[in-house]
This record gives structure tokens, sequence and C-alpha cells, in this order.
């Protein structure tokens, strides 16, 4: 079962998200699992809307493909694994739903101006792209290598500079306006041990948002950012099985985030009721960025 459809089950049919109480969105059993219906997806604004998703074959970028399919958009699902790319773009159905898997490393530009074309040729546009591929490599400062700081900029900076550029190429040319969405985390603006490359290109990336304002606003494209904090994805869960208990007691929000909670605001962020916010960063993090540790005293 995905990740992202992992959430707690409710006795009904109908119900609140964990940990929610934003009555827009509600659980509805599909099979064995639950899984969120979005306002933004509900609704089908995006019908007629192309949208490139990068990094989405598993995570937080195969549940945004999701329900950005789910909300009408025909969408290229990009993943460096050729396999996973299919067997994500298989998984995403629906009525109406249109997924193209392109696969390939977006840190290479050829494969970014596949992605476009890709657009471009089967829908003749190319209005929303999100640049969510990234890699996390955790390392001490001290030793960190120069092999592992230049594939983290390759894939973190420069494959979402250079997607931007190209997508932003094709929405000025059609003249349609457009939507960039670039993956940060709450790791750019918060200082983790063992994280400084990393969080280096995330603070990167909220940059990029805001430099790009004057850059694509003359043409009605938006760019923003979302920082994620601790989420549940695969890689997360992999890596630390105790990730959801450790999370659920550093957020004030007593959980760690969903994949569902991270696409949601990705969501609102793309569409057409988010024309005025641009060079924005939202944290998305149960408030955890918030506070800091609190001191012994009552
Ligand atoms: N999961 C979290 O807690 C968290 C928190 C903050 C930010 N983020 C950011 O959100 C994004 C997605 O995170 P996740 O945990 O869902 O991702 P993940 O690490 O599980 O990766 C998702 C997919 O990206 C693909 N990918 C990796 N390198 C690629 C490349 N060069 N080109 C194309 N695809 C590539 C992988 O094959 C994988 O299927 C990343 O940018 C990550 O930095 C995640």
């Amino acid at each position: 079962m995905k990740v992202g459809h992992n959430i707690k089950e409710s006795g009904s049919n109908l119900g609140f998200h964990q940990g929610s109480s934003w009555p827009g969105f509600f659980i509805f059993k599909k099979c064995s699992s639950s899984f969120l219906l979005n306002p933004f997806s509900m609704k089908k604004i995006f019908t007629s809307q192309t949208a490139i998703v990068t990094g989405a074959g598993t995570g937080i970028g195969f549940e945004i493909a999701r329900q950005l399919a789910q909300g009408g958009a025909s969408v290229v699902l990009n993943d460096l694994d050729e396999k996973l790319a299919e067997k994500a773009a298989s998984g995403i159905s629906g009525e109406g739903v249109t997924v193209w898997p392109v696969a390939g490393d977006v840190s290479d530009l050829a494969v970014i101006q596949r992605l476009v074309d890709t657009a471009v040729e089967k829908s003749g546009r190319l209005d929303i792209t999100i640049a969510n591929a990234g890699i996390t490599t955790f390392g001490d400062f001290f030793e960190y290598k120069l092999e592992s700081l230049q594939k983290l900029l390759a894939v973190n900076l420069q494959g979402s500079f250079f997607l931007a550029q190209f997508a932003a190429r094709q929405m000025r040319r059609q003249g349609t306006g457009g939507r960039i969405l670039f993956m940060s985390s709450v790791t750019g603006n918060q200082a983790h041990r063992r994280l400084a490359a990393y969080g280096m290109t995330k603070a990167g990336l909220q940059m990029l948002a805001k430099a790009l304002v004057p850059e694509l606003s003359p043409f009605n494209i938006t760019a923003n950012a979302l920082a994620p904090g601790a989420t549940l994805t695969e890689r997360t869960l992999t890596d630390d099985p105790d990730y959801p208990e450790i999370w659920k007691k550093l957020s004030p929000t007593g959980r760690a985030s969903t994949p569902e909670d991270i696409a949601q605001a990705a969501l609102f962020l793309v569409s057409p009721a988010a024309g005025q916010i641009t060079g924005q960063t939202l944290v998305i993090d149960g408030g955890w960025s918030s506070v800091s540790p609190e001191p012994p005293f009552e």
C-alpha cells in the first residue's frame, strides 16, 4: 500500500482527516485504504490544464500528481526510475484521468526539455510546473565530500532552476500565464545537524521563488515554494521506522505531516485561487518551526 494512502481509517465512509478539522477535506473509503478528497480536485478546477511534476514516482510528488490528475489536469509524471514512473502513472485512476510517465534525471537538461516537449506534444500546452524532485544527503560538515555536494546541487538547485526556466519559456510563448512551485523544506530556514548542504539548497529554492517575481509577473506566471517539515513518505519511514513516533512527540499538532497535507497546499498554490500569491514560501510542519525548545521551568 502506498504510504500516501496510509491514513487512519475512519469508522464511517465520511470523516475528518486525522488531526484535521477543516471540513472541506473528507476521507472516503476506497478498497482497503482511505484517501483524501481535496476541494480543489473535487471541483476538477484543473480541467484543460497540463502539469509537470518531477520526482513523482513515490512520496509527496506522487500524491501531488494524483490529486492534480483527479482535479482534471493532464499530468507529465517524472521519476528517475522508469519502472517506478510507469507504475505510478498507472496507479493513478479516476474518470478522465490522464497521466504520461517520463523517466529521467532532472539534473539533465535534455530530460527537462523532454518533460516540456511531452506536455506540449500531447496537449499543446503547459500550465503548472512542480519542481518536486530532490535528494537528501546527510553528512558531517567536516567530512562532507565534493562529490556529494555536486550531486545535491545538480538535482536540487540546477534541476529546479532549469525546469522553471524551460517551463516559463513555454508559458510565456503561450501567453496564458502559469504556476511554478518549488519543493523547499523547513531546513531552508532552520539549521539541522548533518544537513548543511541540503539546507543550503532548500534555502536557495526559497530565494529562487522570490527572485523570479520580477521576471515572471509580467507574464502572469507565479513562482512559490513549499517548505514541508517531517513528512511520512516511503523514504523517511524506511530511513527510520520510529519517524512517526518521534514527530508525534515533537510536533505541536501531535503528528508528522502526510503527503496529502503537502499536496493540498500545493494544489492551492497552483490553482486559479492563488493568482495574487507569488514569491512566497509556505511552511507545512504542524507548527514545529514556530516553537523553540521550552525552558524547564513553569
Ligand atoms: N519527506 C520529507 O519529510 C520532506 C521534508 C521536506 C522536504 N521534502 C522534499 O520534498 C520532495 C519530495 O520528498 P519525498 O520524501 O517525497 O521524496 P523521495 O526522496 O521519496 O523521492 C521521491 C522520488 O524522487 C525521485 N528522484 C530522486 N532523484 C531524482 C532525479 N534526479 N530526477 C527525477 N526524480 C528523482 C526518486 O526516484 C523518488 O521516487 C524532495 O524535494 C524533498 O527534499 C521532503
